[in-house]
């Protein structure tokens, strides 16, 4: 019984601690490391994920306007409604494997959301986030 009790928290401190990569996002850490970051934080990168700012068009808005709320599920474009995958890498294996697309969009939606560039410190945050999903 105890025993077992120590398996199961082991396996438990196991399972919260393999955080899923690719070699894309593998690559992007070490950049936006040389690049002055400090190590990533999926907490911090889910608040940011879910916090509300005046984007380039002056609406309030957060990536969860576009991507969702249960990012294992689709989402739409604010305004043209179009279909956009589920963000989860658990339920689209396409997602965080193509270094040029995801900075592709960082680029953009981050001046969609905060009306700036994200930073390097705030870039893998988010991506520390989603890997996790
Ligand atoms: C205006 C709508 C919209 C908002 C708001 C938005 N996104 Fe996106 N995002 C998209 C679209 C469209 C794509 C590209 C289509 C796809 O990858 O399915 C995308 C793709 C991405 C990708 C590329 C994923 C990959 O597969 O490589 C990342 C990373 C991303 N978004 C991060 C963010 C972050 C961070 C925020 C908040 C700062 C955000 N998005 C807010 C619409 C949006």
């Amino acid at each position: 019984m105890k025993l077992h009790k120590i398996l199961m928290a082991a396996g438990m401190l196991l399972a919260s601690s393999v955080a899923l990569a690719t070699p894309a996002t593998d690559e992007l850490f070490a950049r936006y490391k040389a690049e002055g970051a400090a190590g990533f934080d999926a907490a911090r990168g889910d608040k940011s994920w879910h916090k509300e700012s005046r984007g380039e068009d002056g609406k309030l808005m957060s990536c969860a306007t576009c991507h969702g709320e249960d990012l294992s599920k689709e989402g739409h474009h604010h305004k043209t409604n179009k279909v956009i995958g589920p963000m989860a890498p658990s339920a689209n294996k396409e997602r965080f494997t193509d270094v040029k697309k995801i900075e592709k969009w960082f680029k953009r939606n981050c001046n969609d959301v905060l009306a700036r560039e994200c930073t390097a410190q705030e870039k893998g945050d988010y991506l520390k986030f989603l890997l996790g999903k």
